[in-house]
């Protein structure tokens, strides 16, 4: 079986690896390859934030919940082994907060220690008048990106730098099985009108005082952009930019400027912090992740794609979900081929 994936974000690598995790050395001979045109530290992954935390609520997608969850709970298992600080795993805990009343969220048994803030803790945020307090986890793509690469070349998976034209490239050399984990530009290989950059920008601080995440939201208007400050192992992360249908990757002096006054006002220490690095970079925002197999090609160059795409502001948090997911249709394509080569004369 020759699989090729393209895509070196979180979801191509870790779907790269749970496949050979799981199927080398029952389907002989398995060869992975890993197509990208960008690796660690230039892709979107490396550039997240890094926090577990799905959207606040699911509207029913429970299946996407699930996927969470399953990632929850294998990271997590990790977080106090002595790989965790090479993978860029760490517990955090903090608040999400509000300034109207909030529904919990469909996460709220997922992570650990779930609460609502008392009027004490309210105080500390001024203007907000309820939120929720818990601890999740950190999984940094400078770092876990690296660990993931790691443990694919010990299992003998391949790396090609390469920007990928059209699937029908990886057909005609021979590719069974094509993953396309590429992000948001998805669209390019694939037409597909659901698909929408929900562009972010983020500054990175020196703030070591700064201990606990701190995430805004505004329900009543349901603008996405709001102020949140995420410590993580080196730097504080100031973000809460998401610009629906915004193209560019250029860093933008206005959304600096907003993110840095927002930030400011919500914890005011941080104005003694300072600004090391800015970055800006597009979520692959779609009404639900395409976790899916389709059929492609024809006669020699006939081939299975499987989708692994569109995981907006929440890669990290839901990617070994989908892993598992996807070598779980890798398995039933296996199964297939298996079948349809048994001999006529022994069925
Ligand atoms: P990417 O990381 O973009 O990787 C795509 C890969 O595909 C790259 O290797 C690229 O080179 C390759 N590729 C694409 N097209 C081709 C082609 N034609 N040929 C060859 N290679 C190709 N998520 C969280 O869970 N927690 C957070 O705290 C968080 N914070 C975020 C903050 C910001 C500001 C932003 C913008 C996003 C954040 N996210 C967060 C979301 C997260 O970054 C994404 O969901 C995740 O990175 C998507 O991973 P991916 O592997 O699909 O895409
Ligand atoms: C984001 O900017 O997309 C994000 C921030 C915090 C947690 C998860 C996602």
């Amino acid at each position: 079986m020759h699989v090729a994936v393209i895509g070196a974000g979180v979801i191509g690598l870790s779907t790269a690896l749970c496949i050979h995790e799981q199927y080398h050395g029952t389907v002989r001979p398995l060869r992975i390859q890993v197509y990208a045109d960008k690796f660690s530290p230039l892709t979107t992954s490396d550039g997240a934030a890094g926090l577990w935390q799905p959207y606040l609520y699911d509207n029913g997608n429970t299946q996407e919940t699930k996927w969470n969850k399953e990632t929850f709970d294998y990271m997590v298992k990790f977080a106090h082994s002595e790989e965790a600080e090479e993978m860029g795993l760490f517990l955090q805990s903090g608040y999400n907060i509000f300034k109207e009343p909030a529904p919990e969220p469909s996460w709220k048994d997922i992570v650990l220690g779930f609460r609502h803030l008392t009027p004490k803790e309210l105080e500390l945020f001024p203007g907000y008048s309820s939120g929720w307090f818990n601890t999740a986890l950190m999984i940094e793509g400078k770092s876990y990106l690296p660990w993931l690469t790691k443990r694919l070349v010990e299992r003998g998976v391949e790396f090609v730098h390469k920007r990928i034209e059209c699937f029908e490239e990886l057909a005609a050399q021979g590719a069974d099985v094509i993953i396309n984990c590429t992000g948001m530009r998805s669209g390019d290989l694939q037409a597909d009108s659901e698909l929408k950059p929900g562009r972010g920008q983020i500054l990175k601080v020196s703030a070591p005082w700064m201990k606990h995440f701190v995430v805004t939201h505004d329900l009543k208007t349901g603008i996405y952009t709001t102020p949140y400050i995420i410590p993580g192992s080196q730097l504080v992360t100031l973000g809460g930019i998401y610009q629906l249908g915004n193209w560019s990757e250029a860093d933008n002096s206005k959304d600096h400027h907003w993110i840095w006054e927002n930030c400011c006002k919500l914890i005011p220490g941080l104005k003694k912090a300072k600004i090391v690095h800015e970055w800006s970079g597009l979520r692959p925002v779609r009404s639900k992740v395409r976790l899916e197999r389709e059929p492609f090609g024809a006669g020699h160059m006939k081939s299975e794609l499987i989708h692994n795409y569109g995981h907006g502001g929440f890669g990290l948090t839901i990617h070994w979900g989908c892993a598992m997911e996807a070598a779980k249709i890798f398995g039933q394509i296996v199964e297939e081929k298996k079948l349809r080569r048994i001999p006529r004369s022994s069925l």
